[in-house]
Parts: structure tokens; C-alpha cells; sequence
């Protein structure tokens, strides 16, 4: 942040903000959920908004075929609401709380190809900044520290071994870690990262400044206790937390 208190990501911006981005099932949503609980500040998942997006679209019939051209105002129908809570944001689609229904497999295997279309990152660009005029936040993604936040008192890159993603995200449902689940599985993540990592729109990218981590050999408590300790050794005014 410049003396000024201005930053690239406009002059509203208030408190510290933290980024965490990575691939897939590399940790990043319960990662800063802890980060941003353990340091009393607000949780923004990104993901969750994109997710959002895909779920009405698929709700209210769109063709795939046709969301790459969709524009604002078409986004604006949808109907998707954005609101601030003290912990973060809620997402509701036509007044009705959206939670589990982001994270079924057919949002998930649909939501990279939205994710490339510019129109819907703009849409979206101005709600997850409007987020950090509530205050301090730790914002996770896959552009949060190169293209929401450049600005950020302190960036993460999360990393993981593929196989190890695979495990966590079937452990994470409950289901056997059978040689062919986990493969499956693995390139179900290795298909999504690729998708993100090749769109030309804020593809998913370490930032310059980022600090990555890798979690394959680590527990959520130990990389939490590494972010956690991170951010309190920021120095300056303006990232005290
Ligand atoms: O939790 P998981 O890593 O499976 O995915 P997510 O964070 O919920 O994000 C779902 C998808 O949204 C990603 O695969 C990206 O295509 C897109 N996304 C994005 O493009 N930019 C972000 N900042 C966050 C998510
Ligand atoms: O948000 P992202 O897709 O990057 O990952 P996540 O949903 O936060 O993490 C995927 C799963 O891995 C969750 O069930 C985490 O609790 C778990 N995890 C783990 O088992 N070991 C770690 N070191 C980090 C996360």
C-alpha cells in the first residue's frame, strides 16, 4: 500500500489483506478460513463466487456453448447476490442461500470454462474488492495475489503433489483411496489446473512476491501456524494485525 493509502486496487481498500492461491485441493479454502479465524479477520473464497455464477447458470438452462458471450448485464440477471458478513461474504441466487449445491461434480467440471470468459472476471473483480472495504481479509483464489489484490500485505502460493490432492479431496467426501479413485481423481484436478492455468485472462500463476508453500508433507495445522506467524511479522502501520 502507497503512503497515500491509495493502492492499484482502488482507494477504498481497508486493513490488511492476505492472499492464497494455488491448484486445486492444494488447501487453500481451509487454509485461510483458519488463517483469518486465528487472526480474528474476514475469509473471502473466490472460488465459491465463480462457483456461484456457474450453479445459476446451469439452474436457470444457459448452454455452456453459450457463456462465452456472456456480458454484464446478462451476469447481473443471474441474479446473484453478493453480501458482507462479519466472517465474510454470503452468496444467494434469487434470495435463496447458496452453500453445498457450489461443490457437486457438475458445477465443478463446468466452472473453469466460466472462469475463462473476461466479462465474468470483471463482474467479479469488483465484488471481491468490494469484500475489502469491510476490513482485514484473507482472499484465496487462483489471482488473488497477481490480479484482485497486487497490493496484498502478504502472498501465498499453496502447492501439493497431485496424487496427495487426489487423496485429500476423497478423504474430504468420505470415499475409499482405491488406486483408481485416486487416479481419477487426480486427473479430474490435473484437467481443472490446466484449464486455469491456460486461459489468457489472470491465468492461475504464482505472484512475483509470493511466498509459496509446500503442504504434501505438512498437516492444516502446520501450514496454518507458518501463514499465521507470517502475517504477524508484517511490519508498518499499515499491515498490523
Ligand atoms: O476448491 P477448489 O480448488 O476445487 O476450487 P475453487 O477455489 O472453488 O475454484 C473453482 C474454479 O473457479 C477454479 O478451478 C477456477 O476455474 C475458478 N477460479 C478462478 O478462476 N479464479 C479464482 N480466483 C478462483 C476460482
Ligand atoms: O481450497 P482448496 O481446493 O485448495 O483445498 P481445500 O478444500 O482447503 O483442501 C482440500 C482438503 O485437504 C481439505 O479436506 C483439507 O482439510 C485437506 N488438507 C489436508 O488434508 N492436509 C493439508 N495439509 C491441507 C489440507
Amino acid at each position: 500500500m502507497t503512503s497515500s493509502g491509495r493502492t492499484r486496487e482502488g482507494p477504498s481498500r481497508r486493513g490488511p489483506v492476505i492472499t492464497v492461491d494455488g491448484p486445486a485441493a492444494s488447501g487453500k479454502s481451509s487454509t485461510a478460513r483458519e488463517v483469518a479465524r486465528r487472526l480474528g479477520i474476514r475469509h473471502l473464497d473466490s472460488g465459491a463466487l465463480y462457483r456461484a455464477l456457474t450453479y445459476a447458470l446451469l439452474d436457470e438452462g444457459v448452454p455452456q456453448e453459450e457463456w462465452v458471450e456472456l456480458e454484464a448485464d446478462d451476469l447481473e440477471s443471474l441474479q446473484v447476490q453478493v453480501e458482507p458478513t462479519e466472517e465474510g461474504i454470503r452468496i444467494r441466487h434469487r434470495d435463496r442461500p447458496l452453500d453445498s449445491e457450489l461443490r457437486t461434480a457438475r458445477v465443478t467440471a463446468r466452472v473453469s470454462s466460466l472462469a475463462s470468459v473476461s466479462a465474468v472476471r470483471s463482474w467479479l473483480l469488483r465484488r471481491q474488492r468490494e469484500a475489502a472495504r469491510h476490513g482485514a481479509l484473507v482472499a484465496e483464489g487462483r489471482d488473488m495475489g497477481s490480479v484482485v489484490f497486487p497490493d496484498a500485505d502478504l502472498k501465498i502460493f499453496l502447492v501439493a503433489d497431485l496424487e496427495e490432492r487426489a487423496r485429500r479431496r476423497l478423504r474430504e467426501r468420505g470415499e475409499e483411496e482405491g488406486p483408481d479413485a485416486v487416479r481419477d481423481e487426480a486427473l479430474r484436478l490435473a484437467r481443472r489446473d490446466r484449464d486455469d492455468e491456460t486461459r489468457s485472462v489472470a491465468p492461475l500463476r504464482k505472484a512475483e512476491d509470493a511466498v509459496e508453500v509446500d503442504t504434501t508433507g505438512l498437516t492444516l495445522d502446520e501450514q496454518v501456524d507458518r501463514i499465521v506467524a507470517m502475517a504477524r511479522g508484517l511490519t508498518g502501520s499499515d499491515a498490523q494485525i
